[in-house]
């Protein structure tokens, strides 16, 4: 069935897989990856499939309702997976109004402009929204995050998230908007930006520079290969029920502490250094403000109803994570450096 898509964020970490795996298994879907370019967005994420037939890469801000509204109207989308978003907590709470404005007035413009551009015939259309598990607030020791789970979020980053789900519910409720909605967690992999932990670890560990732990590192997260989670996005848009929430995630809790130094055991093999050299560069520093201390999903429902689980282990992962970043120092070097964003005005200078 032919259909176009317009996925939001997709010159980012999670949306570059996601783009991928659309334009690759679905020949007759035309794909349109719209994205700001903002410090996060690499079309580098994206070169491998630049020149595909069924891929059209337009540069919009999901805040800009006049330019997002021509771009819709152009290409008249069957379906959208919004991704776009502000996603890193700690610059959430130096600039929480960056996040006010993309996270809730973006998705609340994207929200108006499929209302508009459907105009309550929603036969075969459908919007998604990619969530995260932080919106539920902090566990402690024992219980996990389940769909029903009251929303509790303390960064501004999950307040801006959580904000946004809720718009998107509220406009299934009141206009009939066919939506789901995916709650997930911590994702790693490929292309990750270097400001979030395990690439950032990854990259210091490499050039012998500090790893800054934050407060006494007993942290818990639950880490999901980013491949998986663009599967499990394939199968909820194509299989989940209008109106449904699924969460996301690894069942692969680990404590910053330990996952920090299991990488180190990796990249010291990897780096030919003597076992736990690397150790030497933790570094305990002053803890995130508000930091939530755990992390974990409960992601039965879309075991149970849509057949998604994981399909790496953590060690599987993690190692060709690791890989991926020791074959790929262009890629790095250019994100740390700043270049990257050279390449859209390389690329698409004409
Ligand atoms: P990212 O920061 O790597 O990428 C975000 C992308 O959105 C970038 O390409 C950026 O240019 C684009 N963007 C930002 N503002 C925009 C705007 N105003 N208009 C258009 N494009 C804009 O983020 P990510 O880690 O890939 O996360 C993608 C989505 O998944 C986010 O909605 C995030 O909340 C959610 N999520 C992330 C994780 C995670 O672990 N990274 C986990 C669960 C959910
Ligand atoms: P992060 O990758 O920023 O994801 P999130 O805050 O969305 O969970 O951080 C993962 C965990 O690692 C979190 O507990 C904060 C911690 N952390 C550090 O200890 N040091 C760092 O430099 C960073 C970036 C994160």
């Amino acid at each position: 069935m032919k259909k176009t898509l317009i996925i939001t964020g997709g010159a980012g970490f999670i949306g570059s897989h996601v783009v991928r795996l659309f334009v690759n298994k679905y020949p007759n879907y035309h794909i349109i990856n719209l994205d700001a370019l903002t410090y996060a967005g690499n079309l580098e994420n994206l070169k491998d499939i630049e020149d595909a037939a069924n891929y059209t890469f337009v540069k919009a801000d999901i805040t800009d309702p006049e330019g997002i509204k021509t771009v819709f109207e152009q290409y008249k989308p069957d379906g959208v997976i919004h991704l776009a978003a502000e996603s890193h907590v700690d610059r959430s709470i130096t600039d929480p109004n960056a996040f006010i404005k993309t996270n809730v007035m973006g998705t609340a413009n994207l929200l108006n402009t499929v209302k508009e551009l459907w105009k309550g015939d929603f036969e075969g259309k459908r919007f998604y929204h990619v969530s995260t598990d932080e919106v539920y607030g902090s566990l402690g020791a024992e219980g996990f995050f389940l769909e029903t789970t009251p929303y509790d979020p303390q960064s501004p980053y999950s307040a801006s998230k959580a904000a946004s789900d809720h718009f998107v519910r509220a406009y299934g409720n009141t206009y009939g908007l066919p939506f789901v909605l995916t709650n997930c967690s911590n994702n790693y992999g490929p292309n990750h930006f270097p400001e979030k932990l395990i690439p950032l670890f990854i990259n210091n560990i490499k050039n012998n520079k500090p790893l800054p732990v934050y407060g006494d590192g007993k942290y818990t997260r639950d880490w999901l290969y980013v491949i998986d989670h663009a599967r499990a996005i394939d199968i909820v848009f194509h299989k989940g029920k209008n109106g449904e929430t699924y969460n996301i995630g690894g069942f692969n809790e680990w404590q910053n502490i330990e996952l920090v130094k299991l990488l180190i055991k990796e990249m010291d093999k990897q780096l030919g250094r003597p076992e736990g050299t690397s150790e030497k560069l933790i570094t305990y520093i002053k803890d995130r403000p508000g930091h939530d201390r755990r992390y974990a999903i409960d992601a039965t429902k879309i075991k149970n109803e849509l057949g998604w689980e994981p399909s790496v282990t953590f060690e599987q992962g993690l190692s060709q994570t690791i890989q991926w970043y020791m074959d790929n120092e262009e890629w790095l070097s250019e994100v740390t450096s700043g270049n990257y964003q050279k390449y859209y005005e390389k690329q698409y200078a004409s």
